[in-house]
């Protein structure tokens, strides 16, 4: 069998850089940081590290709004610093990639400003969306297209001249103008952008938010929507923009240029990971993974499934189906920088019920958080995706069971979602608060070097109990689960991709045999009996809880609310 590539089955840790370790005392994170933490991500067993953008941005979606996609962000550090990085990460095993934002830039990126400065008609606004507006002195905005984050997609601009001038689309927020990707400057400058940071050692990209790239040349108006929708959910009835075809065109050119990057670099083997959201709709994720375009792309599904077997076997099993027979790769996470983490999330009343998603930017119900339920079930659904087939992307903190900081006072929040809706919509602050290092609160639980410093985004009390240094020794933690689990992983992986679900959850368990090994999560409060054609010939590998053990050992009972590797 030829040799797969390394991404194929790999696991990559997430690092929303501002959060993970400060090295110059400002409060938030930097590339010194990283670099100084680097053995402790190589500790967990990881393939790869992903790094949040960390490219020069006025930070108004925090790095999601790039405006130089060539530098360092001088907050985090500079290029010299980001080689060093790439250097001491391959020495200790692992392959760095970066995060490219091909759908907008930053409005203080140098082509926004000469565009707005170059005037109407100009190839410099042909780079963007510009139009004007609607109404007897184009005082409306061109279309009734919304924003993700709130509010109309379109903002005007003043004229050089000083008149209210044109209007220019922004997906997002007005802070992010949206590239026109039929323009050839554009196709162009992230030709040469990939090359760059290839060149420097990258070993891919995750590219955000693909699904808004594409857009109907002529802008029509979306049709209205039928049924009541928040505000923060129109734009996804958009189809003049959502999984608009034409961005396929960009993803065909960029895979492109990866493969004719790796025949003219013997022994590179890059990665690129799409973001689109396709829940439900394997079909729809298959298109972003035929071999002409992206190599993964997350399957969300199991993200926003509920914490009940029926539901999580219905995610897994028809994004299996689809893309493992077409012999793409499944690319899992249970957490991310935008959502709810995954500990709150389980420990939610209402966690096993679909409504406990509100449907608005990846954000819950209110129902009350038993936290400790909740790290039960996020113990289990870590050997849930560990086992899957394909890659896995774990967020950082996730391996220490860091609850969602929902208790975020207004004046500290940053995210622009509660700017953009007037704080009717919380934002994604309480899943970035800095992580967790050790119990000393004086330098923020050893997430700064500096004594005085003074979090981008507090901390709460009690954050040093979930610290890297409280779980390192304790064979019990959350971390030593995560450890052993992708420890005990390689030899999971050496079973190939192929898997076959046992039932259909609707016992309570959901259950999948891979090669010899078998994988069984009890999503049900009470013990249940493991069927006998899986436990047949397997005993224990592993348990998502330390009383797991005995209990299949001696009757076949797995406990509820937990999860086990069989061998
Ligand atoms: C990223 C978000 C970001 C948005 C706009 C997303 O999908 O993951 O964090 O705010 O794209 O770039």
């Amino acid at each position: 069998m030829a040799q797969q590539p390394w991404w194929r089955n790999a696991v990559i840790y997430q690092v929303y850089v501002r959060s993970f370790a400060d090295g110059n005392g400002d409060g938030a994170g930097d590339l010194i940081g990283l670099l100084e933490h680097l053995e402790y991500i190589a500790s967990l067993g990881v393939d790869g590290v992903w790094l949040n953008p960390c490219y020069p941005s006025p930070q108004m979606d925090h790095g999601y709004d790039v405006s130089d996609y060539f530098d360092i962000e001088p907050a985090y550090g500079d290029l010299d610093i980001f080689d060093q990085l790439i250097t001491r990460a391959n020495k200790l095993g692992l392959r760095i990639l970066m995060d490219v934002v091909p759908n907008h830039c930053s409005d203080q990126h140098a082509w926004f400003t000469e565009a707005v400065a170059a005037g109407r008609g100009s190839k410099e606004r042909e780079r963007f969306w510009f139009r004007d507006g609607q109404g007897v002195n184009g005082e409306l905005p061109p279309n009734n297209w919304m924003a993700v984050f709130g509010g109309g997609a379109w903002s005007r601009i003043t004229e050089p001249d000083g008149t209210s001038g044109q209007w220019f689309l922004h997906t997002f927020t007005p802070w992010q103008p949206d590239f026109n990707w039929l323009n050839d400057d554009v196709v162009d400058y992230f030709d040469r952008m990939l090359r760059f940071w290839f060149d420097r050692g990258v070993d891919g990209f995750r590219v955000d938010a693909v699904t808004v790239v594409g857009k109907h040349p002529d802008l029509p108006d979306a049709p209205s929507i039928t049924g009541a929708v928040a505000e923060t959910d129109a734009w996804a009835f958009n189809p003049y923009t959502v999984f608009w075809p034409s961005a396929h065109d960009a993803w065909r050119h960029w895979r492109e240029v990866v493969n004719q990057y790796e025949i003219d670099h013997p022994g590179r083997e890059l990665v690129t990971v799409s973001e689109a959201y396709t829940p439900g709709k394997p079909d729809l994720l298959l298109r972003y993974v035929e071999p002409d375009q992206f190599h993964q792309s997350f399957t969300f599904d199991l993200l926003l499934s509920p914490w009940n077997a029926l539901s999580l076997h219905k995610a897994a099993a028809r994004s299996y189906q689809a893309l493992h027979d077409a012999g793409a790769t499944l690319t899992w996470a249970l957490n991310n920088h935008d959502a709810h983490r995954v500990v709150t999330r389980y420990g939610r009343a209402d966690a096993h019920l679909t409504s406990s998603w509100t449907g608005s930017n990846l954000v819950n119900s209110d129902a009350p958080v038993d936290l400790e339920l909740g790290h039960r079930r996020a113990r289990a659904a870590a050997l849930l995706i560990l086992g899957l087939p394909g890659a896995a992307y774990l967020y950082m903190g996730e391996e220490l069971g860091l609850p969602e900081v929902l208790e975020i006072p207004d004046s500290a929040r940053q995210d622009p979602i509660f700017a953009r809706t007037e704080g009717r919509e919380k934002g994604r602050d309480g899943c970035r608060v800095p992580m967790s290092w050790t119990t000393d609160s004086v330098n923020l639980n050893g997430f700064s070097t500096s004594s005085s410093a003074k979090a981008w985004m507090p901390q709460p009390e009690g954050w040093g109990s979930f610290s890297v240094e409280v779980q390192d020794y304790d064979c019990k933690s959350m971390l030593a689960l995560y450890r052993q689990a992708l420890s005990f992983r390689v030899d999971m992986v050496k079973q190939g991709e192929a898997i076959e679900f046992v039932g259909d959850g609707t016992d309570g368990l959901f259950s999948f045999t891979r090669g010899s090994y078998a994988v069984v999560v009890n999503t049900s409060a009470e013990a249940v009996e493991i069927p006998h054609e899986i436990m047949v010939g397997r005993k224990l590998i592993l348990g998502s809880l330390p009383e797991a053990f005995s209990r299949v050992d001696e009757s076949s009972l797995i406990a509820g609310n937990s999860a086990v590797w069989l061998g």
